[in-house]
């Protein structure tokens, strides 16, 4: 079996991965499925685990900088790859009168979100690379920590360019290439603490080994920054949280 190990340079390198294995798109879309489907039940509790609960501030801002977007757009939110929609939940409650619609393929994660969430969030199980919304019907998509995850990952961005409203942002957070003097430590911990923490609290080994391969591949954020520019999508706005660990980018669709 080919193994892939180095950080890509681009988007379209992940879509013939699973973690460090090369393996077909449509197995890598089965894979990911399954394994968000298998660890829904335990994704909030080993969020909290794995990240000491910072996971939580990250997404704290993220939202922050949705909502002051949001303030200048009719239409709805969409929280893209939702999962157990925490982030959806935070901007219905400071923007009451959104709709905010929560998309994901794993419909594990989506039943965790249903039944947080009710009846103040809509919910559609779809892919973000063929979304089912209109053109520029959007005021706003949200996506964290779903982007390497992806089938297609390029195709999700220009997906999500289609569906914004002119001059209406993405707001993106995703896992990063830390400093290097911080590297030393962030692998350590990767390599050791949160795989065994998936086998002990997940019970799923593999599913956690996968997370943590998948982070190490994906690309550095001025390659992020490319590829956001590429599907017409400009960063205007980006913020590293512990020291470059995850990125939370803005980016405005073009005119
Ligand atoms: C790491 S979780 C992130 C969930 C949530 N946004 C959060 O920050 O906690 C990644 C999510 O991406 C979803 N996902 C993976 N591939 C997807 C795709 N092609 N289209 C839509 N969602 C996808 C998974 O089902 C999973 O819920």
């Amino acid at each position: 079996m080919n193994r892939r190990t180095q950080r890509a340079k681009d988007l379209d390198t992940l879509r013939g991965t699973f973690g460090n294995e090369q393996v077909a798109e449509n197995e890598r879309r089965a894979s990911v499925r399954a394994l968000f489907d298998r660890i829904a039940p335990r994704y909030d509790l080993m969020n909290d685990l794995m990240s000491f609960g910072l996971h939580r501030l990250w997404k704290r801002a993220m939202v922050r900088e949705a909502v002051a977007r949001l303030a200048r757009h009719e239409g709805p939110l969409i929280d893209l790859a939702g999962g157990t929609g925490d982030i959806a939940l935070a901007i219905k409650a400071a923007d009451s009168a959104r709709r905010v619609i929560v998309i994901d393929a794993s419909a594990g994660m989506l039943d965790v979100a249903r039944r947080r969430g009710g009846e103040r969030l809509d919910y559609q199980q779809a892919e973000a690379e063929t979304l089912p919304l209109a053109d520029n019907s959007a005021a706003g998509v949200t996506l964290a920590f779903g982007l390497r995850n992806m089938t297609d990952p390029a195709q999700a961005l220009c997906e999500v360019a289609r569906v914004l409203k002119p001059g209406s942002c993405l707001i993106l957070l995703e896992f990063s290439k830390s400093a290097a003097w911080f590297a030393p430590f962030y692998g350590l911990h990767s390599r050791f603490i949160i795989p065994t923490i998936g086998a002990l609290v997940a019970r799923d080994r593999r599913a956690y080994n996968y997370l943590v391969e998948s982070i190490r591949l994906f690309p550095a954020a001025g390659d992020i920054a490319r590829a956001l520019d590429k599907a017409g999508l400009t960063v205007t706005h980006s913020r590293a949280h512990m020291f470059g660990v995850a990125m939370l980018h803005v980016a405005e669709k073009n005119d």
